[in-house]
């Protein structure tokens, strides 16, 4: 079973490096196993902040500290110049012990020592004479190496990196906004605490372009709370119409939910019935062509100032 796992971790693994080489999105192969699935993640760089492995085989209790230390001497001394100082590989020829099949599938050094003690000397991996604690304690460090190692694609270990996107000038933000949006908003008006609603810069730019959160905080009262929603009119042949918010629009149907609550669908044959749709956040999607990057930054570092 172990073994198994091992492999398909080693299918993800390489699959993942493969993406990360040719620079695209691998094509999501159906896992193999939930623990293969969860691997994949990883492999993205799904812990790339730093959260627990996500792999079997490096999923460990943490070891010893004194032992891992010792098992990093031996290795510095011993393994390193052919392994490399991060076990990824090194100058003098040796594989990559983060992606190595035995060093997954060891447990406690059983599958390690006899290679260390020249089964592979044939192949260009000296014999060690290293006693079997000293082969343990180099286990165990290489284990803990990989237990503790980021997911492929991770970001540099260290604190996350926050970008910071108030990089415009708010004054020409301010001027900006005067002539292209205060026709329709006033800072201190209907956009007044508009930051202390949406303090996330990012959040409050993806407002202001897109015109609303499209729908996020619905329902969950968050950041722009309720949006003024999508509503249509459609005009049946007898002349009767039924107004209501839009639930669904295509070639084919048309579905309207009246105030009355009764959700109704309409066939559509080209122009009939006759539908209007009225989309509060149109003049949003019709100024978005206009915007220069820099008009986007002023106007963000402009209205994260309006708390
Ligand atoms: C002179 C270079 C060299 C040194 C020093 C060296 N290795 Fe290796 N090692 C290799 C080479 C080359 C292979 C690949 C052998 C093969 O193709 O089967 C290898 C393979 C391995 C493997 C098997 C990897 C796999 O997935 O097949 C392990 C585990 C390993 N070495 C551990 C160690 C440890 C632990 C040390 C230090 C005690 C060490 N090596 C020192 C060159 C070296
Ligand atoms: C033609 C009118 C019009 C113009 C021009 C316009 N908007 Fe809007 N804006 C709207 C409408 C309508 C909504 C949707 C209001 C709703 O959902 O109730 C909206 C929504 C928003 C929201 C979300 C409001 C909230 O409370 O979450 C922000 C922020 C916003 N606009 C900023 C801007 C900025 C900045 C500009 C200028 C670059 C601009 N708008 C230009 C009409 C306009």
């Amino acid at each position: 079973m172990r073994f198994k796992i091992g492999l398909a971790v080693a299918g993800t693994f390489l699959a993942a490096s493969i993406a990360v080489r040719l620079g695209a999105q691998a094509p999501p192969a159906p896992p193999a196993t939930p623990a293969a699935a969860a691997g994949q993640g990883a492999g993205r760089g799904g812990r790339g902040r730093g959260g627990p492995a996500t792999f079997p085989a490096q999923q460990r209790a943490a070891a010893d500290p004194a032992i891992v230390a010792r098992g990093k001497g031996i290795y510095e001394i011993n393994c390193r110049a052919c392994h490399g100082p991060d076990l990824r590989g090194g100058d003098q020829g040796g594989p990559n012990l983060l992606r190595s099949q035995v060093v997954l599938g060891d447990q406690d050094g059983e599958l390690i020592a006899p290679i260390v003690h020249g089964a592979r000397a044939d192949k260009g991996m000296p014999a060690f004479t290293l006693s079997d604690d000293d082969v343990k304690a180099v286990a165990t460090y290489i284990h803990d190496v990989l237990r503790s190692a980021r997911g492929q694609g991770a970001p540099p270990p260290g604190p996350p990196v926050v970008l910071n996107i108030v990089v415009g000038n708010a004054q020409a933000g301010q001027a900006y906004f005067q002539s292209k949006c205060s026709a329709c908003h006033s800072a201190t008006g209907d956009l007044a605490g508009l930051a202390s609603r949406i303090p996330d810069p990012v959040d409050l730019q993806n407002t202001w372009v897109a015109g609303g959160q499209g729908g996020r905080g619905r329902g969950r009262g968050a950041g722009a709370g309720a949006e003024t929603p999508v509503t249509a009119t459609v005009t049946l042949p007898s002349g009767q119409t039924v107004e209501g918010r839009l639930v669904r629009i295509d070639d084919f149907i048309v579905t309207i939910d009246p105030p009355n609550g009764l959700e109704r669908t309409f066939e559509r044959h080209g122009d009939l019935p006759k539908v209007e749709v009225h989309d509060p956040r149109a003049p949003h999607r019709d100024l978005l062509p206009t915007y220069t990057d820099k008009d986007i930054h002023d106007v963000t570092a402009y209205l994260v100032t309006l708390k």
